[in-house]
């Protein structure tokens, strides 16, 4: 069984995703066993108790500069003897210290198709923003390993949602989530948890 752990900054929607696919059965061969937030205040804190889900809080306020944050948590996820780490929703830049701890180990959830509206400045709502700003008719979400590259590493799976007109940030955040990233999210992670993901030449591909 695949040790998960999940790394979490706000709501915690994906994480509660990760977490009805494992009582499911959909998770195959991976358990979630720790789950760490970057803010104290995170509502998925509150997610990972309900399901008695052991927590780590390591505040971004309390660290001096990157460097000092990525090595606490590299840290944590070492002690917790991590299989694979998810960021569901992580905001916090982390260096490649940590990439290179946990080589194409860890996976992110973009609420966009890569290479659209990615990278540093994209993240949360902001993404969306830009998305109808620009009038894009087919946005959606990307699940792809992280790398020393913001939002550059192997693509794993992607799905598309259609934007429509009257959308704002937030009814085309919720369509994002509900369409594509609570589905690609567990998908991913289990298809990972059975050694289903063969990076080649720095392309993921499924067996
Ligand atoms: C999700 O839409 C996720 O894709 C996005 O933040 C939201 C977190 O929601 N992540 C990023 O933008 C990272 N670049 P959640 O806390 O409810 O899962």
């Amino acid at each position: 069984m695949k040790k998960i752990c999940v790394l979490v900054s706000g709501g915690g929607t994906n994480l509660q995703a990760l977490i009805d696919a494992e009582h499911s059965g959909s998770l195959q061969g991976g358990k979630i066993t720790c789950v760490i937030s970057s803010n104290p205040d995170a509502y998925a804190l509150e997610r990972a108790k309900n399901n008695n889900i052991s927590t780590r809080i390591i505040p971004r306020r309390d660290y001096a500069d990157v460097a000092a944050y990525t090595k606490a948590v590299t840290e944590a996820l070492i002690a917790e003897q991590a299989d694979l780490v998810v960021y569901a929703g992580f905001m916090t830049i982390l260096d490649e210290q940590i990439v290179r701890a946990f080589p194409y180990k860890m996976m992110n959830v973009h609420p966009a198709l890569i290479p659209s509206f990615c990278g540093k400045g994209f993240y949360g709502l902001h993404v969306h923003e830009a998305a109808l700003e620009k009038g894009v008719k087919l946005t959606g979400a990307t699940v792809h390993f992280v790398t020393e590259i913001c939002d550059g590493g192997p693509i794993i799976l992607q799905k598309a949602v259609p934007v429509e007109n009257g959308d704002t940030p937030e009814i085309l955040q919720r369509r994002v989530m509900e369409q594509a990233e609570w589905k690609i999210l567990p998908e991913a992670v289990s298809l990972f948890c059975q050694d289903r993901i063969e990076v080649i030449d720095g392309r993921a591909y499924i067996k």
